[in-house]
């Protein structure tokens, strides 16, 4: 099967394999299944490759925010934004109480006045897209819309991120050796729009009905069987501490819009990007816990062929992730991929990727 990469999603998101597809391609096309389960969906680009091979798909993520991306772009077979309905997102109504929140709360930090007050504006009105439609529809209209906000919302972050509270890097008139000014200064509107049209041209049924989860991985509900599971953590690398990929801390922004009423009562008032308090402890991002998260998840799903991608260098190492790998799977596969360097930061080195595959035929 000749597939277009091209035509698949951008994306600018910590840990995308999106420019690993093909390579990914080539080695499950080698692997027989019709189900796959997503744990860590992030972006959706190999649950979307999962979708484009004819399999059915889960697509999980603890994120909210990424949540949506599955709904959107693999959940969703046939539901697509309409001119009016970008409308109705970007418009000011009469009908509609305005509040604020993101003006007020985030001055300075993250975007200028006049785009706070577009943000304000756009969530009010996407709470609103649910009185529109009947339920089985808008719930794909709703994470459509909120699709489209986030990509435009990361297109103008320097870095892609809400790590740091760094307007400045922006607004200043310096000489930059970073980023992409006229990137970040394009407007809400245009992007939004660009981004819901290239978000409709992204939406295709290949016959069969798929499922977008929102957990922790420690609690997929594991009744359903699946042929093939698909692991890509948070990257713990080695010597580097968990809040390196701590991914609410870097999207926590994003995150908080999705549900703007719970927003203000989680954040977190002395942090100075004003980021989201974690309701509870993630042990993917704990060098001390993870190895018994993987170890847990590998058991929950022993019956599955278990796929995972992995980084060198990294916690757990990768003769220990394949020994654990191994009390669970008859036979362990050990494929090299490329070799990295940081986009964020070159003096990080690099790292190899891998994928480590888990079956129990011969
Ligand atoms: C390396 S990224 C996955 C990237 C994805 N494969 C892609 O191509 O975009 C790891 C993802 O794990 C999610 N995550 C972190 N902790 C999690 C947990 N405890 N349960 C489920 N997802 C989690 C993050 O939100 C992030 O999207």
């Amino acid at each position: 099967m000749q597939i277009d990469f091209k035509q698949f999603p951008t994306t600018r998101y910590q840990g995308s394999k999106r420019k690993l597809l093909p390579w990914l391609y080539k080695h499950f096309s080698s692997l027989q299944f019709s189900t796959a389960l997503d744990v860590f969906g992030g972006t959706a680009s190999v649950s979307y490759l999962f979708k484009t091979m004819g399999k059915t798909v889960t697509y999980n993520d603890y994120l909210r925010c990424n949540y949506y991306i599955g709904k959107a772009l693999i959940e969703n077979d046939n539901v697509f934004l309409t001119t009016k309905d970008v409308e109705f997102l970007l418009r000011k109504h009469k009908t509609i109480k305005y509040i604020p929140f993101v003006e007020d709360t985030f001055k300075g930090i993250y975007y200028t006045d006049k785009e706070n007050a577009w943000i304000d504006r756009f969530l009010c009105n996407w709470e609103n897209i649910s009185n529109i439609y009947p339920e089985n529809i808008s719930e794909y209209k709703k994470a459509m819309a909120f699709y489209a906000f986030c990509q435009s919302a990361l297109k103008k972050r320097p870095f892609n991120l809400f790590h740091r509270a760094n307007l400045y890097l922006r607004l200043n008139e310096v000489k930059r050796k970073f980023g992409n000014k006229t990137s970040w200064e394009g407007s809400f509107e245009t992007y939004f729009k660009s981004f819901a049209t290239e978000l409709n041209g992204l939406i295709f049924s290949n016959k069969k009905k798929h499922y977008t989860l929102n957990n922790r991985a420690s609690e997929i509900n594991t009744i359903k069987a699946y042929d093939l599971v698909y692991i890509d953590p948070p990257y713990i690398r080695k010597e580097a501490s968990g809040s390196d990929v701590d991914y609410l801390k870097f999207y926590h922004f994003l995150e908080g819009a999705c549900d703007k009423q719970k927003w203000k009562t989680r954040i977190n008032y002395s942090s100075k990007n004003l980021s989201l308090n974690d309701s509870k402890s993630n042990e993917w991002t704990s060098p001390k816990f993870n190895k018994i998260a993987f170890e847990d998840l590998f058991k929950a799903f022993k019956k599955s062929t278990i796929v995972i991608s992995y980084k060198e260098p990294g916690i757990p190492s990768k003769s220990k992730m394949i020994k654990i790998l191994k009390k669970f799977k008859r036979r362990v596969i050990s494929i090299p991929g490329k070799e990295y360097s940081y986009a964020l930061n070159k003096n990080n080195g690099f790292h190899k990727e891998y994928l480590l595959i888990g079956l129990d035929n011969n």
